[in-house]
């Protein structure tokens, strides 16, 4: 059998970054062990906060470029904020960055409940919460244009415009049905706001409407952003696939993973579909300061990501298999984390997901 190689990008970034990003690659390592299809290959980044209060950047000038040209099929990334710099300044200088100049348009973020893990919400199970968000990822309320005048001054004015243009919202639109058609998914449900935003959210709608219509065995639907919070508490199990803006799926991705459980366990994937450019996976949470080093912060968001990213890689079989060691650690392993209710450390909990990984051989 031919092995095929990957490249890959390591960032592990800031606070519990430095835990959880080794934690994946062990994890990883297990995976291409116990599956002999792949192997891979990381270099490792020293990007971040850190960088940033050392020698004033967060990647270097030319860091765009060294990614580019390293020959990366993936980018994995840790969560990226320190309470010693604004957060504006450490995501304009890495993170946003990175989805704007590769075109990571989509912003993919299964939201699922586990068996065994436990939900905030009452009554729910496993079989209620199974929706995935298509977050558009590189324009938006996101596109960074706006701007500060007269700081300081009673005729001080802030202007932060939303971006949407056709291109980009008809392309999103389209890979959340082509999305659902391919996974076997039934309904995309569109977050909105066009009663009080009269020009993007209207135009938003329109293009959802238009595209929708060439995708008739997919069903659709929109719902104003605020009353589809409230439905992901009220009634998760009526939703299926969301379509999203950047701002209004950040939010709600969030309140998906508190519904699943944990913020610990949430995945995402940032793709350029065309592949043109590198897709970055991360964890959907952040560097938490306040467990930073403790060694108890939960892989599992940082596992599930490289899952997508075997995915993206075409490896199929692989990403099958470490769906199932998650499926399984939630379902079984006592060695969880204290997000999760239990009273392993990082360490114990990667060790078990390597276990079960290798008892599938
Ligand atoms: C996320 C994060 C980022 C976002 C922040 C850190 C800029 O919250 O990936 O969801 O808002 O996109
Ligand atoms: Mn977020």
């Amino acid at each position: 059998m031919t092995t095929r190689r990957y490249r890959l990008a390591v960032l592990p970034a800031d606070g519990i970054g430095r835990e959880v990003i080794p934690a994946g690659l062990e994890v990883l390592r297990a995976v291409s062990e116990a599956h002999a299809a792949f192997a891979f290959e990381t270099q490792e980044f020293d990007w971040g906060s850190e960088r940033y209060l050392r020698q004033g950047a967060m990647m270097p000038s030319d860091g765009m470029r060294q990614l580019e040209r390293g020959g990366f099929d993936a980018i994995l990334l840790g969560p990226v904020g320190d309470p010693r710099v604004p957060d504006h300044v450490t995501l304009w200088g890495l993170l946003l960055p990175i989805r704007q100049g590769f075109d990571q348009y989509i912003n993919l973020r299964p939201m699922r409940l586990l068996p065994g893990i436990k939900t905030p919400l009452a009554g729910k199970e496993p079989k209620d919460i199974d929706m995935v968000c298509v977050r558009e990822n590189a324009e938006g309320e996101y596109a960074g244009v706006g701007g500060r005048l007269h700081r300081g001054t009673p005729a001080e004015v802030a202007i932060q415009s939303s971006v949407h243009t056709r291109h980009g919202t008809e392309r999103v639109i389209r890979y959340a049905f082509e999305y659902a058609r391919a996974n076997g998914r039934k309904k995309v449900t569109s977050a909105t706001k066009s009663n009080a935003q009269q020009y993007n959210m209207v135009f938003w709608d329109d293009i959802f409407a238009e595209v929708a219509a060439r995708y008739p065995e997919v069903a659709h639907e929109q719902q104003l952003v605020d009353s589809l919070a409230a439905r992901f508490v009220s009634k998760p199990e009526s939703l299926d696939v969301l379509v999203a803006s950047n701002l209004f799926g950040d939010i709600l991705t969030d309140l998906g993973a508190a519904i699943s459980g944990s913020m610990g366990i949430a995945p995402s994937a940032n793709l350029n579909p065309e592949r043109k450019f590198p897709s970055l996976f991360q964890a959907i949470h952040g560097s938490a300061p306040d467990i930073a080093g403790r060694g108890v912060a939960n892989p599992l968001g940082t596992v599930w990501s490289i899952q997508m990213m075997l995915e993206h890689l075409g490896e199929a079989a692989a990403a099958k298999a470490l769906m199932q060691a998650i499926e399984q650690f939630a379902a079984t392993a006592t060695a969880k984390t204290p997000d999760l209710g239990g009273r392993a450390n990082t360490r114990e909990a990667t060790a078990a997901l390597c276990g079960l990984i290798r008892g599938q051989r």
